[in-house]
């Protein structure tokens, strides 16, 4: 027999089906609330609202697991590489040998940019964020590929997901050369996601770029760290504005935009200046002062869904101390200050009773910046890198036969009617 949940609301008593996961809390299915009920339920954040069905990725915020179609986030990081991840996302499973082939050939075929595409670039003044062309650049691509915007054609929805992935990269190294005031780098087919990223970002034609095996690897590995989260602010963003059957092309954008804020993407950005305006370790204890003060945050601490260590926090620790020892910068004095103020958090009544632990951005720009990489690129790698999340999201929610157009509702707090008064009556 279903289970239900039982409201008593004035002198009605309503039951609601409870709706159960393969993982993770049972939810009451309220649907039938408004037309049974005449009210709304009031969840600003959505922090006790499942907004959608999903199969992709799931967390364990207590127990800081994440999973991507059931595999945990550390075996992939460990065994697998970002476009097979891509795949998993994608298509639900991981890939056969020919399938892997099939994929990642039809990724490194759709690179490119069409020629008029980079005129785009031009008009951004060259100190513009590459966020801000990003938001721009990524929403111009409905304007270039008109033959995938059919969002009822599963052909061309699959078509515009291998061109966001596959064109990311090329986008974002754009944007990154286009603020160093350097020429353009085209893909090369023969290099790997990662390589050809790292290559289109430093190489510049004077001088060819040896790609790093160290580096290469660890850039994967941030990928495949940023592939999806569920139903985060900006995934919501996107299925929210792929609701209306806006093009995928606008929804990844108004995802980006979304991201940018440093509440979500945009705190490895200023989790690094953090590190940098502390400085040195014996400048931490004023600075935790300052936090419990309220004065700021502790920026790449803490998380709406992780109340223990966010997975991915560790494994980018990893791979910092990797990269920081292949560009022979163990002793990087902002590390220092990171690992430091990392356990006297820990160990503070303050961080130990919100249950707030490093997430992914506490070590993420750590490593970003020793690969070379300028502070206002690290939200774009996250952008390039949750492109697939996003995507994928996107399609299980075309796919998904109870999809609408996504409508919250509101408590109305504002005068109730009145009638109009003329200008020269009012006080
Ligand atoms: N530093 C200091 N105090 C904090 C922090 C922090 N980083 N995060 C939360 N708190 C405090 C907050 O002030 C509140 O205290 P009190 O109960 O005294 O009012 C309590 O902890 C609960 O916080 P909250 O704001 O209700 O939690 P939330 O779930 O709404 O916010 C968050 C989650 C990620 C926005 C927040 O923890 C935060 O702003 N962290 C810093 C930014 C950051 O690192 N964001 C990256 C998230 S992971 C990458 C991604 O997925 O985007």
């Amino acid at each position: 027999m279903t289970e239900k949940a039982t409201l008593n609301i004035a002198d009605k008593t309503v039951e609601f089906p409870v709706l159960k996961g393969t993982l993770g809390p049972d939810v009451f299915d309220i649907r039938k609330l408004y037309s049974d009920t005449d009210t709304f339920t009031f969840d600003p954040g959505f922090t006790s609202t499942a907004a959608c069905e999903s199969g992709l990725t799931f967390i364990d915020g207590d127990k800081g697991i994440l999973l991507h179609r059931g595999y945990p986030i550390d075996q992939l990081a460990s065994k697998s590489n970002y476009v097979e991840v891509c795949h998993l996302l994608l298509r639900g499973e991981l890939p056969t040998a020919a399938q892997y082939e099939e994929f990642e050939r039809s990724i490194t075929m759709h690179t490119m940019l069409h020629q008029q595409f980079d005129r785009f670039f031009e008009g951004f003044r060259r100190d513009a964020h590459p966020m801000a062309i990003m938001v721009g650049a990524v929403g111009a691509l409905s304007a270039f590929y008109h033959d995938s915007l059919d969002i009822h054609d599963p052909v061309q929805r699959n078509i515009s997901a291998i061109r966001l992935i596959a064109k990311m990269p090329t986008i974002a190294a754009r944007a990154y050369k286009y603020h160093m005031g350097q020429p353009f780098i085209s893909p090369r087919n023969e290099l790997n996601y990662a390589e050809n990223f790292l290559r289109m970002c430093f190489a510049v034609p004077a001088e060819d770029y040896v790609v790093n095996p160290v580096l290469a690897k660890a850039m994967d590995r941030i990928f495949i760290l940023h592939a999806d989260h569920e139903q985060n602010a900006s995934t919501s963003t996107v299925r929210l504005a792929g609701s209306s059957g806006a093009n995928p092309f606008a929804c990844i954008a108004a995802g980006i935009a979304c991201l940018w804020g440093p509440s979500h993407g945009g705190a490895n950005e200023e989790a690094l200046n953090m590190l940098k305006e502390i400085g040195t370790p014996d400048k931490i204890p004023e600075f935790i002062a300052g936090v419990k003060d309220k004065r700021y945050k502790l920026m790449g601490f803490g998380h709406r869904v992780y109340k223990n260590y966010d997975p991915r926090a560790k494994v980018m620790q990893e791979s910092a101390h990797e990269v920081l020892a292949a560009t022979g910068r163990e002793n990087d004095p902002l590390f220092q200050v990171a690992k430091e103020l990392e356990k006297v958090a820990l160990n503070d009544e303050y961080f130990i009773e919100r249950k707030l632990f490093p997430n992914v951005d506490f070590y993420s720009g750590i490593t970003l910046s020793a690969m070379g990489f300028p502070t206002t690129m690290f939200t774009v790698l996250f952008a390039l890198a949750r492109t697939v999340g996003w995507i994928s999201q996107w399609q299980e929610m075309m796919e998904d036969p109870s999809q609408k157009i996504g409508r919250p509702r509101q408590l109305y707090t504002g005068p109730t009617e009145r009638d109009y008064v003329p200008m020269s009556k009012r006080g």
